[in-house]
This record gives C-alpha cells, sequence and structure tokens, in this order.
C-alpha cells in the first residue's frame, strides 16, 4: 500500500455548516421516524439483522445467526434458501403478481415492460436453458450484455438452478473480459449482438469473439438479439453459439429452484484494487439477500407504489443491489434504462422520470456535477413532481452538488441520501434515513443501524473526532466472504492492517462532533474516476504492455465532472521519441487493454521519473504536479532536478 495521504490533513478543509432535516411532508410518511432504531441494534445487531432474514422465505430456517471466526464470517448458518424465489415467486403468489417488475426503456425509445409474473415465467425459461446447455450448480456463468431486462433475468436464472454469475460490464474490452472468463473458469458466456450508446452501437459479441479465442473454458456462447437485424452482423459459431430468442421458444415454463445453503456463492463482481491483477469479490445468497433486502427498505423508504431508478448500470455493484437483489426482494417496479442522460438531448433522465412517475432516483455525483453544468433548463422543462426521494452513490459528492440536487432535481421536498458503501460491502453501510436524519450536504451521515465504522490512525487508535482511516469494527451480513480463488489476498488487503477483526476499507475519513462520517476519497492507489474504480496499477500495467513504453507512473488528478482523471507519466525506451501521434496511441492502447473508462486523461512523456533513492516512484510528487499545487517534501528525491523539469513539461503538455 504505497504512499498514503493523511486523510486528516484534507479534512480540515471541509467547512459545512448546512443542516437539512427531513422535508416534513416526507417524514410524515416515512416508515423509520424513530432514533431507537440505532440503540435497539447495537444492543443486539444479530437479533436485528434477523429481524429482516424472517421477512423473507427460506426453504429451512438457519440454526445461528452469525458464526464469526475473524476475518472469516457465516451468516444464517444452515439456513437454506433462493434468491431468485425471493425475487420473483413470492411476488407471484400474492397481489404484486400483475404488478411491474421492470420498466424497461432502450436508447432509441422501445419500451418494454415485465410484470412479477412475465419476470417469473422467463427465469424459470431461461433457468431451464441454461441446464439444457449443461450449467450445473455451482458453475460459473459469465454476462457481457447491455442493459437490457435479459441481463436481470440472466443473473436470476443463474441463482435459480445454483449457478454463480459475473456479470462483467459491457464497457470493459475484450481482454478485460477474457481475464474474468479465465479467473473464474466459467464455463458459458451470455452477450448479446450489441448494444445502443450515443446513437451508436457497441459491438459485443464481435468484442466477445476476441475474447473467446483465449477463453478455453467457455462451451457454450448464448447470444441475446438486442440489435435484431442490421446493425452489427454477428458471427454464430456451429455448435458453441446459440441465439436467446430461439433457445426460449423451446424451454418449459416452470423449473424447480434449487434449495441453497445460505453460504452457497451467489455471485462474483470483479473489482478494481492495488495490483494489477482486479479482484473477483465473492457474495454468497443468505447474507447478501438480508442486506440489500433491508437497506433497499429502510434507506429509500420503500413503499409497495413507488418507482424506483438507480441509474447505475447492472456490471457495477450498485447495479446489482440497486437495481436486481435488493428491489426485486422488495417487491418494487424497477426502471431500466440502457443509454446515455445526454441522448438524444439533456433532459433524457428527466423525460424518463416523468414518463413513468419515477418516485425513487438513485444515481452518482458524476452525474449530478454533468446535469449542473448543462443548466437548470433541462429539469425544468419535465414534470418531476412524482419525485419524493433521492440517492446519491459511488464517490463524495461535494456540498455544491448535494444542494444542487436537492433544489433542481427534488424541488426541495425530497431528501437526499448520501450512501456510502464497496463492491465488498454488498450494500449501503453509512447512511442517512430519510425520514429520520438531518443531513449535511457532502457527509453520508451515520453508519446504518446494525454496523459500526470507526476512524482509525495508522497505529490503530480509534478518533473519535478527526480524520483518519475508515474502518469496520463487526461483520454484517453482506460482507464479501472472499476473493475468488486467492483466499490470501482476502485476509492481508482487508484485514490486516489490525487486528484480524478490523476491516480496512481503503477510504480515508473524518467524523465531527456529532458522529457524522465525512469521506474524503481512496488512500490507497486506487482511483474513482466518473464513480468507477480504477487500479493505478492496471493503468500503469497496460501502459508498459506497448512496446515503446520504458516505465509508467499513473495518479489522479481532480476533474471538475469526473472527481478524478487519470494522469500517466510515460518515459519512453532508448530512441523513442513522444509526441501527439504516440500520444494517442497510448491512450488507445490503455482502452484496448481495460475499457474506455480507463482512458488517460493526461499522457506525459517524460525523461526520468521522480524516485527514492531505493528506487521507489514518488506518486505524491506527481500529483501535487498533476494537480499544479505546491510540491510536498522532495527531500528523499534521488535527483531533484527531475521535479523541475516535470513541472515544466507538465504545464506544456497537461490538458
Ligand atoms: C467510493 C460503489 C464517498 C469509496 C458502491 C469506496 C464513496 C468506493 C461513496 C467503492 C460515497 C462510494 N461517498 N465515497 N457515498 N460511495 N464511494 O466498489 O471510495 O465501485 O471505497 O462501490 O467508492 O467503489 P465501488
Amino acid at each position: 500500500m504505497a504512499d498514503q495521504k493523511p486523510a486528516a490533513e484534507i479534512a480540515d478543509l471541509l467547512q459545512e455548516d448546512r443542516t437539512f432535516p427531513p422535508p416534513e411532508a416526507f417524514r410524515a410518511q416515512a416508515s423509520v421516524r424513530d432514533e431507537a432504531v440505532y440503540a435497539r441494534a447495537a444492543r443486539d445487531p444479530e437479533g436485528f439483522w434477523a429481524g429482516f432474514a424472517s421477512e423473507l422465505e427460506w426453504f429451512s430456517p438457519w440454526t445461528s445467526v452469525l458464526d464469526w471466526k475473524p476475518p472469516h464470517a457465516r451468516w444464517f448458518v444452515g439456513g437454506t434458501l433462493n434468491a431468485s424465489v425471493n425475487c420473483v415467486d413470492r411476488h407471484v403468489r400474492g397481489a404484486r403478481r400483475n404488478k411491474a417488475a421492470i420498466i424497461w426503456e432502450g436508447e432509441p425509445g422501445d419500451r418494454r415492460t415485465l410484470t412479477y409474473f412475465d419476470l417469473y415465467r422467463q427465469v424459470s425459461q431461461f433457468a431451464n436453458v441454461l441446464t439444457s446447455l449443461g450449467v450445473r450448480r455451482g458453475d460459473r456463468v459469465a454476462i457481457y450484455l447491455p442493459l437490457v431486462p435479459e441481463l436481470a433475468i440472466a443473473m436470476l436464472a443463474c441463482a435459480r438452478i445454483g449457478a454463480i454469475h459475473s456479470v462483467v460490464f459491457g464497457g470493459f474490452s475484450a481482454e478485460s473480459l477474457r481475464d474474468r472468463i479465465n479467473d473464474a473458469a466459467a464455463t458459458l458466456l451470455i452477450t448479446a449482438d450489441g448494444g445502443w450508446r450515443r446513437g451508436q452501437v457497441v459491438p459485443l459479441k464481435q468484442m466477445a469473439d476476441e475474447a473467446l479465442k483465449e477463453t478455453p473454458s467457455i462451451k457454450n456462447v448464448v447470444i441475446v438479439a438486442r440489435l435484431h437485424d442490421s446493425a452489427a452482423p454477428v458471427h454464430v459459431k456451429e455448435g458453441r453459439d446459440h441465439w436467446y430468442h430461439l433457445l426460449m421458444q423451446e424451454a418449459s415454463y416452470t423449473c424447480e429452484p434449487e434449495r441453497m445453503d445460505a453460504e452457497d456463492m451467489l455471485y462474483i463482481l470483479y473489482t478494481s484494487g492495488t495490483t494489477g491483477k482486479p479482484k473477483g469479490i465473492v457474495h454468497t445468497t443468505g447474507g447478501y439477500l438480508v442486506g440489500t433486502y433491508a437497506t433497499t427498505k429502510w434507506v429509500f423508504d420503500l413503499k409497495d407504489e413507488d418507482v424506483f431508478w438507480c441509474t447505475a448500470d447492472i456490471g457495477w455493484v450498485t447495479g446489482h443491489s440497486y437495481v436486481v437483489y435488493g428491489p426485486l426482494a422488495n417487491g418494487a417496479t424497477v426502471v431500466m434504462y440502457e443509454g446515455a442522460p445526454d441522448w438524444p438531448q439533456r433532459d433524457r433522465f428527466w423525460e424518463i422520470v416523468e414518463r413513468y412517475g419515477v418516485t425513487i432516483f438513485y444515481t452518482a455525483p458524476t452525474a449530478i456535477r454533468a446535469f449542473m453544468r448543462w443548466g437548470t433548463e433541462w429539469p425544468r422543462r419535465r414534470d418531476l413532481s412524482s419525485l419524493r426521494l433521492l440517492g446519491s452513490v459511488g464517490e463524495p459528492i461535494n456540498p455544491e452538488a448535494w444542494v444542487w440536487y436537492y433544489r433542481h432535481v427534488g424541488g426541495e421536498r425530497c431528501p437526499v441520501v448520501d450512501t456510502w458503501w464497496q463492491t465488498e460491502t454488498g450494500s449501503i453501510l453509512i447512511t442517512p434515513l430519510p425520514g429520520l436524519t438531518t443531513c449535511k450536504p457532502g457527509s453520508a451521515t451515520r453508519p446504518f443501524p446494525g454496523i459500526s465504522a470507526e476512524i482509525r490512525t495508522d497505529q490503530g487508535e480509534t478518533v473519535e473526532v478527526g480524520g483518519g482511516f475508515l474502518v469496520l469494527t463487526r461483520p454484517w451480513p453482506s460482507m464479501l466472504r472472499g476473493i475468488y480463488g486467492d483466499p490470501d489476498r482476502y485476509v492481508t488487503q482487508y484485514w490486516s492492517r489490525w487486528t484480524p477483526d478490523i476491516y480496512f476499507t481503503g477510504d480515508g475519513a473524518k467524523r465531527d462532533r456529532d458522529g457524522f462520517f465525512w469521506l474524503l476519497g481512496r488512500v490507497d492507489d486506487v482511483l474513482n474516476v466518473a464513480g468507477h474504480r480504477i487500479g493505478t496499477m492496471e493503468v500503469e500495467s497496460a501502459l508498459v504492455d506497448h512496446p515503446r513504453v520504458a516505465e509508467a507512473a499513473v495518479v489522479g488528478r481532480s476533474h471538475e465532472i469526473k472527481g478524478q482523471a487519470v494522469a500517466a507519466f510515460v518515459t519512453l525506451k532508448e530512441g523513442v521519441q513522444g509526441g501527439d501521434v504516440l500520444m494517442s496511441e497510448l491512450k488507445d492502447h490503455v482502452v484496448r487493454k481495460i475499457g474506455a473508462i480507463a482512458r488517460p486523461d493526461d499522457v506525459i512523456f517524460t525523461a526520468d521519473l521522480p524516485k527514492t533513492r531505493s528506487g521507489k516512484i514518488m506518486r505524491r510528487l506527481l500529483r501535487d504536479i498533476a494537480e499544479g499545487k505546491a510540491l510536498g517534501d522532495t527531500t528523499t528525491l534521488a535527483d531533484p532536478n527531475v521535479i523541475a523539469r516535470l513541472k515544466e513539461q507538465y504545464q506544456e503538455t497537461g490538458e
């Protein structure tokens, strides 16, 4: 864990005194209004979680709520259940049978609505399809789809037969897809002929074909016909590739769900860490479902009449937990939109809110900052009066953006819940409860009931008021259970900084006098670009993979819309000259290796990188240069002249 910046340093810069109590009309109807929930959960956290668990449907009950042998937890020990039964079957048996489960809109404007009964049938059918293609309990299934209903159907169908899904975001490159398939040894891939993004076709099957050249474990490929005809010609490999709609025509509507142990794996989701290799975060069935169910219900004050729209792509954890599992376990109506927020115009999101009467809207600060820049006329054009609650996730939200969101989207009547969590935590952990919490813009406020978070110093001392490292000091049901295929990394990465019962989040934070948490960003070599996690080492590996690059160091710099942007300092091999052509070639190379989300904003060619006398790259100095800031301590630098040269160059080439 190289070079951590003390959170306390930046903590002092944050000053925000405005407070926003729950708007009265909202408070009056909110389900959770009693402060006592916190004390009750703190007294008996296991009982608190068991209360939510008992609202779900189990084949057989658990014998103990928690078995905690730090850092390994088992929740709802001995219980058996099926996630798809909880997300569909149980709603079909009652009044929600004909309720809209998914309201979907494609970017070109095509629309579909699936009721819970539709969803139930299609999940069962596709589960039978998977079985007919040889997928068995415990097998891994890779999913590489645009944001279409078939993505949720595929996940739930896997869950139904006990297969483990690994969803790969459609914006990732062929190589990223290949590596994820191989890491999990997936036997089947579900993809599409393509998807739409800003009026362009994203040729997913073509990219998948590239990946499939080197994925020996894949036996079958299922292709969803999203574009149907023309737009992208699709290669269908005889015997391996099958069209989704043809398989579905043959499939029966009934499929007996597998009885899964609470601790059986539900899915793997890859996320960036501090090495060049993404980690396959493992979530299990019972605890994950309890965590997402409980937080969707309480954080979003969910009611049966709500229309819930989380704008995240399902390729990220936010989509797993708050497009699919959390809302569907609650029997909610979920909106899904395939495309870009500014397509064909900058009011597309508000048009969708108006069209479907969205009541709860959950998005990322990077989107809010873009809306701010586009101006208030766009939300003003549409009727947003159906909205009653707003949420934010993925990165720290600056107070200015919070207040803008509250005013111009929420019309000052909707609470804003700033929710902190991670792929690893599975569900929201630090958040307001909207009927209860008086919010301060920029603060994620307090740990959810039953969650225990603290600020620690490097030495492990607890900081009551002030800055430091954010840690979690008690296990929670939806916590990750491991890193796929790498049990040691699970322990060293998260549980080894102090004692093995303390989870290190990788985030810096400060706690104020009211016990509110203010998130300050990552303290490790992980960037957060437009709400997406990117490891600096991954980008560095992609760069040094280029034949002309000798060495690369990647840092984040602040960016008005994206929060952070990627700045790459590159030294070239002997005799190679930098220049605009090579610069864009290197950016494209990173896109090819990882995906467009990792494209460097700045590439700075340099003869040397600032190193300590022992040869370690001093990233802190590079960050300061990229930010155009005064430089920190340079006394340990091997060659002090490097810095002066770099600063000069950055001013010339940096954007
Ligand atoms: C950051 C996304 C501040 C944080 C759910 C965390 C946040 C990382 C917030 C996880 C927030 C997420 N305020 N920072 N409300 N929410 N983060 O795994 O740095 O994609 O560690 O999960 O995003 O990113 P991930």
